[in-house]
């Protein structure tokens, strides 16, 4: 059998020095736990267990769950974030067992703008009938955005000022600056499912009519602004990451030539991971089933030189699917999200099945599963 391409070695090249190096191209992409029942942002031993047996199971590298920058941009108060000192010491001991399994740590920074301020997304809250916007009984609070608009079916944000905006960016800075203390390895900036950031791309949130609104040069000034806000302070030896949707699916909506020229002026401010997923600006329109959004990565792969890393995710589930994509050139990692949600050794389950050699924890050896 050849060598599987899955389990090729990789680097993510950095601005300076030898980049982030991975051991394979399986990446566990970031996902809410909704876990954080004290609402101060501060991650527990769920997301060590979380993210640490999939750093077991042989991921290359795993991101952490969408991680506010400021408090107001959580998507519930049960998110995690990194906007003071405690949530950076409770970071540590994760990014540390996350190094000790042989993986990469990455965290993707988030603002979830008009869609903060919402129930987690569990079980029990939703058979209680919470879902949607937060009640000011259950500590909701106002959001912000690039625009007030209806498309969100909650309750309405308000439009940020200039001054709202510049403060924005300077937080996405000092989380970055957290971040790095807190021992991560990559930040995947959270520019995608209709969150802040997509709120400003998408000329169906963005109805400004100041310099953040209106052109394509407008709306994407304010990741513009972000990314360079957070390469100033990330050291440039550790690698700079993005999440885009690459399609709202929506004529007249944000789509993937558009998603491509902000890849490529991106790339010059520094990012070199990309990965594409799509949607969240109003109700779903788009297509469904096996690698739906792989054409994306393969559009935004083509266009960019070729150091740059770019993944595709979206049911993405057995290996040989994996391997496809990756020797097809239509991405250059994958995202691997509820198949890891079922089985956390994924990663080390595929490399048997490609017949590479994995990365079975030696306490699990004995069993030789
Ligand atoms: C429980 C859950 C939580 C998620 N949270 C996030 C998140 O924090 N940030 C994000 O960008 N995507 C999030 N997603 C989307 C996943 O990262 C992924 O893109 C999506 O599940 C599609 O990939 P899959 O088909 O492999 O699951 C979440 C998905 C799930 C199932």
């Amino acid at each position: 059998m050849p060598q599987s391409k899955l389990f090729t070695p990789v680097t993510i090249p950095a601005r300076s020095g030898a980049g982030l190096a991975l051991r394979n191209r399986a990446v566990l992409p970031p996902m809410c736990q909704y876990s954080i029942d004290k609402q101060d942002g501060v991650p527990t031993s769920w997301q060590l267990v979380h993210l640490g047996s999939r750093a077991s199971g042989g991921f290359g590298l795993v991101i952490a769950e969408a991680t506010a920058v400021v408090p107001e941009g959580r998507i519930s108060n049960l998110d995690v974030g990194l906007w003071n000192d405690e949530q950076v010491q409770a970071w540590k001991p994760i990014t540390q067992f996350i190094h000790s399994q042989g993986a990469a740590a990455g965290v993707q920074l988030a603002h979830a703008g008009a869609k903060a301020s919402t129930y987690g997304w569990l079980k029990e809250l939703e058979e209680a009938g919470k879902t949607g916007s937060l009640s000011e009984a259950d500590g909701g609070w106002q959001t912000v955005t690039s625009s007030p608009s209806e498309l969100y079916g909650l309750n309405p944000a308000a439009e940020m000022s200039r001054e709202q905006i510049a403060e924005s960016v300077q937080s996405w800075a000092d989380a970055a600056r957290r971040a790095d203390e807190a021992g991560f390895d990559l930040i995947q900036i959270h520019g995608a499912h209709g969150y802040l950031i997509h709120q400003f791309l998408s000329p169906l949130s963005n109805q400004r009519t100041d310099e953040y609104g209106g052109s394509w040069e407008n709306r994407t000034r304010y990741v513009r602004e972000v990314v360079s806000a957070v390469a100033a302070v990330w050291p440039h030896d550790k690698a700079l990451g993005i999440r885009l949707s690459g399609e709202d699916w929506v004529e007249d909506g944000w789509d993937i030539e558009q998603t491509v020229r902000l890849a490529q002026e991106l790339y010059t401010l520094g990012v070199r991971a990309f990965d594409l997923s799509s949607a969240g600006i109003g109700p779903y329109h788009g297509p469904t089933g096996p690698g739906y959004q792989v054409p994306l990565a393969a559009a935004v792969k083509a266009a960019l030189p070729q150091d740059a890393f770019v993944t595709a995710v979206g049911v993405i589930t057995e290996p040989a699917q994996a391997e496809h994509i990756l020797v097809t050139h239509q991405a250059d990692g994958v995202s691997i999200g509820r198949a890891a949600l079922g089985d956390p050794q994924w990663a080390n389950r595929a490399a048997k099945a490609l017949g590479a050699p994995g990365a079975t924890p030696a306490q699990y050896w004995r069993g030789r599963w």
